[in-house]
């Protein structure tokens, strides 16, 4: 399967990219600092570019079978628009070029799964630190949710640096309004690359926490 993942040199993108290269998945990454990826594999193609940049996008999802999304910033307190405007990049070059398969990272707590991350976020941390950031996410969901693409939008609780242990949970009915529940990098990854193969969330919001 060939496979392209953005956010690559981030903290989960990383995880997605060693374990899909386990899979011996080949990898397109498009990233905006080759030196960050530390892995060399023939199956492996890192290309440098922006999201932002449409003609960059259209270029690394040409020939793929699936994209994977793990963008994020650290943008949280000024009005961003990098997530929406870098999904909206990746729908229209999918659409245009026939790639349906879209497995994007945001986050319990947006849109239909609010106050599911827990009162510590829904009191303080969503409302006086990403607040901006989870505007954006609940924008980037609805695009994707109105995409022809056979899209999965995967909503994380808290995430951890842990080790992958295959066991979490998934689902509409996952999260918490009182305490936070926690998944590891590692974890989302290995479920959305074991989405891959399932249709069990095609057009469908899982949460995924353990
Ligand atoms: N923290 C939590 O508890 C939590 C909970 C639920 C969901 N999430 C979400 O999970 C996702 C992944 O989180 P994470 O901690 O793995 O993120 P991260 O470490 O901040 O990684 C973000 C990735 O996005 C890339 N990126 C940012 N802007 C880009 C651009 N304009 N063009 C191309 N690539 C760009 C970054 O590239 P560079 O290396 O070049 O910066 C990096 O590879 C995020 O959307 C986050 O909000 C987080």
């Amino acid at each position: 399967m060939r496979l392209l993942i953005i956010g690559a040199t981030g903290r989960t993108g990383k995880k997605l990219l060693s374990q899909a290269l386990d899979l011996n998945m080949e990898v397109t990454v498009l990233v905006r600092n080759p030196k960050k990826v530390k892995l060399t594999n023939p199956n492996l193609h890192i290309i440098q570019g922006n999201i932002l940049d449409f003609d960059k996008v259209k270029e690394v999802v040409n020939g793929q079978d699936a994209v994977l999304s793990a963008l994020g910033h650290k943008r949280f307190f000024i009005p961003t628009s990098i997530l929406s405007k870098g999904t909206e990049h990746m729908i229209q070059a999918m659409e245009e070029q026939g790639v349906k398969r879209f497995i994007c990272i945001t986050s319990l707590g947006v849109n239909d799964s609010r106050f599911k991350l827990g009162l510590y976020y829904t009191l303080f941390v969503i409302p006086f630190i990403v607040f901006f950031y989870f505007r954006d996410k609940a924008k980037q969901e609805k695009l994707i949710q109105k995409s022809k693409l056979d899209w999965t939008i995967v909503r994380p609780g808290q995430l951890t640096n842990g080790k992958k242990r295959a066991v979490y949970k998934h689902g509409a009915h996952v999260g918490n309004y009182i305490l936070t529940k926690m998944i590891s990098r590692a974890d989302v990854a290995h479920f959305m690359l074991s989405q891959l193969s399932s249709t069990t969330y095609l057009h469908k919001t899982p949460g995924v926490v353990y």
